[in-house]
């Protein structure tokens, strides 16, 4: 038996319809392609956590790519989580609803040097550099700027996370981080520098792994190095263990381990030469069972063999399948249907890449008819493009009954207003 609160937990059945909290989605029929967002589910997930490293000194910073919505963040700020960004547009987010970046680190294989320039300036907590060239312009602008720059460095910890190879990160072939012979280079030329002071370490091994083991061997074999660094007398504040916590996108996806996985990390911390502050770094974890997409079926088309809803929503509004073949759950928004039909559910964009299901089975539907797609809240919106020219969704935040739009549709207009049209 399918739980939907297993893909949205404060998702509701009422009159035989799904609501998102007390929210009827119902009343959204005229504005498809749409995303919801509950803010109880937002909290559900803060606290869930929170709650798992409630015994040891822990700070989660939200890795703001996942989903990049001002609101968004803002509700984090309020519950005084800080920021994972890699981009001089994600700091320029977080400065909207923070006044500087001292709950903000900095990462990224290829940071420019006006990005390190801005992340400084504004007082960033730690630049998380990934390479020694990128650790020289760190210290060229700390110079320039006259300002110290708190450094941690990303180490690769060569472990396989067992999960889709475009986000696994800690290959050894992967472009992420140094290995632990070059970050020993690199701490010890940043010890010798006036501008530069290493205050932490940081491994992200890849997203959506399910088992703890390989967080729990790269914690073990960064421990072993922090150790090598203590006799150099290189001390480190911090030990930021990245984030990648895997989320329930399909029925037969399991629940990570969360607890059980906090417990170990602590205990591991706990049992060191020194304290160590953890950092954590969760982003779909946080975000992905907080939101659905609502689109509906305009027509429905057989071929062959096959039927297909064709949806109004594209690959353009949701990625995820088409890029990494990932599954999303998605169900009838009424529940008062019986049959049961194998279709493929698509979009309108002019491509075979255009999906949003494959050989699905689902309650069978009518043209009209709406669509919930489940687990939308990361990677989602913030990577949805205008491809086929289609201006990207509305998204709105619901609070029991009642919502607050966080992004207008965009317009035609808005499609070309960057464009100069030359003689
Ligand atoms: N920290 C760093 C340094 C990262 O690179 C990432 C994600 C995270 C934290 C957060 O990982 P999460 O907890 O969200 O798994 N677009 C892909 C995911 C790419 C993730 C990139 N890095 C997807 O839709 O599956």
């Amino acid at each position: 038996m399918i739980n939907l609160k297993d893909f949205l937990p404060s998702l509701n059945i009422k009159d035989r319809k799904i609501f998102v909290e007390n929210f009827d989605l119902e009343n959204l029929k005229k504005e498809t392609p749409i995303f919801v967002y509950s803010k109880e589910a937002i909290d559900y997930f803060i606290n869930k956590v929170k709650n798992a490293f409630k015994d040891y000194d822990t700070k989660i910073f939200y890795a703001v790519k996942a989903n990049s919505n001002i609101n968004i963040l803002k509700i984090y700020k309020e519950n005084d989580i800080g920021f994972d960004t890699v981009s001089k547009g994600e700091l320029f987010r977080v400065l909207k609803v923070e006044k500087d970046l001292e709950n903000t680190i900095f990462s990224g294989v290829g940071k420019r040097e006006d990005e390190i320039e801005y992340a400084l300036k504004n007082n960033i907590l730690a630049i998380n550099v990934e390479s020694f060239s990128e650790l020289k312009t760190t210290l060229k602008v700390a110079q320039k700027l006259n300002k110290i720059a708190n450094i941690s460095i990303r180490v690769n910890p060569e472990v396989n996370p067992k999960t889709h190879p475009y986000i696994a990160t800690a290959l050894k072939k992967s472009k992420f981080g140094v290995s632990f012979k070059d970050a020993l280079l690199m701490y010890k030329l940043a010890k010798k520098e006036k501008y530069l002071n290493p205050i932490g370490i940081h491994f992200h091994i890849g997203s959506q792994i399910f088992e703890k083991e390989p967080f729990l061997e790269a914690l073990d074999k960064t421990l072993e190095f922090i150790k090598v660094l203590k006799k150099e007398n290189i001390i480190l504040d911090f030990i930021d263990i990245g984030g990648g916590w895997g989320v329930k996108y399909s029925p037969n996806d399991p629940l990570f381990p969360l607890e059980d996985f906090a417990k170990k990390v602590i205990n591991k911390l706990k049992n060191f030469e020194y304290k160590l502050k953890l950092f954590v770094e969760p982003g779909r974890y946080l975000i992905a069972n907080t939101a659905i997409m609502l689109t509906k079926i305009l027509y429905i088309k057989k071929n062959e063999d096959k039927t297909f809803y064709i949806c109004d929503a594209g690959m353009n509004d949701f990625p995820r399948p088409s890029l990494y073949q990932a599954y999303h759950y998605i169900e009838p928004l009424y529940q008062n249907k019986e049959d049961i039909e194998i279709v493929d559910i698509v979009g309108p964009i002019c491509e075979s890449g255009d999906f949003l299901a494959k050989d699905r089975e689902i309650k069978k539907c009518q043209e009209g008819d709406l669509l919930v797609c489940f687990s939308a809240g990361a990677y989602t919106m913030s990577m949805a493009s205008n491809y086929n020219s289609r201006p990207r969704a509305k998204e709105i935040l619901v609070k029991k009954d009642k919502h607050i739009v966080i992004r207008k549709r965009e317009t035609l207009e808005d499609l070309i207003c960057r464009e100069i049209l030359g003689d």
